[in-house]
């Protein structure tokens, strides 16, 4: 790898680090997040993809974003399964409304926006997403098909490897001059900045050496 994919990775390897050894989901990994916590962080998910996935719809007829749009990667019915199985109450984090608002301002007019947006969820729900959904039914004894845990099953992919190379290669052919590549990249770490914000809160208002999972 040796073109934007690669470039993208590299600029968001810190951001990516700190969320796999420091944040709210390294604690589900570990089994130390009460089962409302985890509720708590499928609700704020389906804020944050209702407006991804309304960006997607805008940027369906985009030249430049919509060969990344596809319906397999759609996640909020999913999430409305899970949270109706998970039940309540559950709130939206003022984190989670600051990043919808976020994509709601820029993703629907700016294909850089979108799809720093896009790569930052989707090919993380294709990466680690896949083994936090393994750990997560495991910990809380959840299953898939609305079971509280179908978020983090791609059931219309069923080769999550092969997705993100070719994912990647759509990266690399992005018909974008050097500056929209830059501000691509900024924004995918803004992305991850957004996501961390999100984690923080849960992470504050489920603190582990309070409630930790059964
Ligand atoms: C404990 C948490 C996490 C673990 C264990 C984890 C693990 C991984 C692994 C192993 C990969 C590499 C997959 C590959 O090369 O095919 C990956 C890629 C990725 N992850 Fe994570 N991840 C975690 C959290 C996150 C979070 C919270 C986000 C975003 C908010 C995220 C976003 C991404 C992205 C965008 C990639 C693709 C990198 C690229 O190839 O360009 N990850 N993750």
């Amino acid at each position: 790898m040796t073109g934007f994919a690669a470039r993208l990775r590299k600029a968001t390897m810190v951001e990516h680090r700190e969320a796999e050894t420091r944040s709210f989901i390294s604690r589900l990994l570990a089994g130390s997040v009460p089962r409302e916590g985890f509720a708590a962080l499928t609700f704020q998910y389906l804020i944050v993809y209702r407006e991804l996935e309304a960006a997607a719809e805008s940027m369906r007829g985009n030249e430049i974003a919509a060969p990344f749009v596809d319906e397999a990667l759609n996640r909020v019915p999913s999430l409305e399964a899970d949270l109706a199985y998970l039940g309540g109450p559950v709130k939206a984090t003022a984190a989670a409304e600051r990043y919808a608002d976020h994509l709601r301002e820029h993703c629907h007019t700016s294909p850089e926006h979108f799809i720093a947006h896009h790569y930052v969820r989707y090919l993380g729900d294709l990466s680690g997403g896949l083994l936090v959904g393994k750990k997560v039914a495991a910990t809380y004894g959840l299953t898939g098909g609305g079971g509280g845990v179908s978020f983090y099953d791609f059931d219309h992919i069923t080769d999550p490897k092969s997705y993100k190379i070719a994912y990647r290669e759509r990266l690399d052919a992005l018909p974008l001059p050097e500056e929209r590549l830059s501000v691509l990249i900024a924004e995918a770490q803004h992305a991850f900045s957004l996501n961390g914000a999100v984690f923080s809160e849960l992470g504050a208002a489920y603190p582990e050496e309070i409630s930790p999972a059964a």
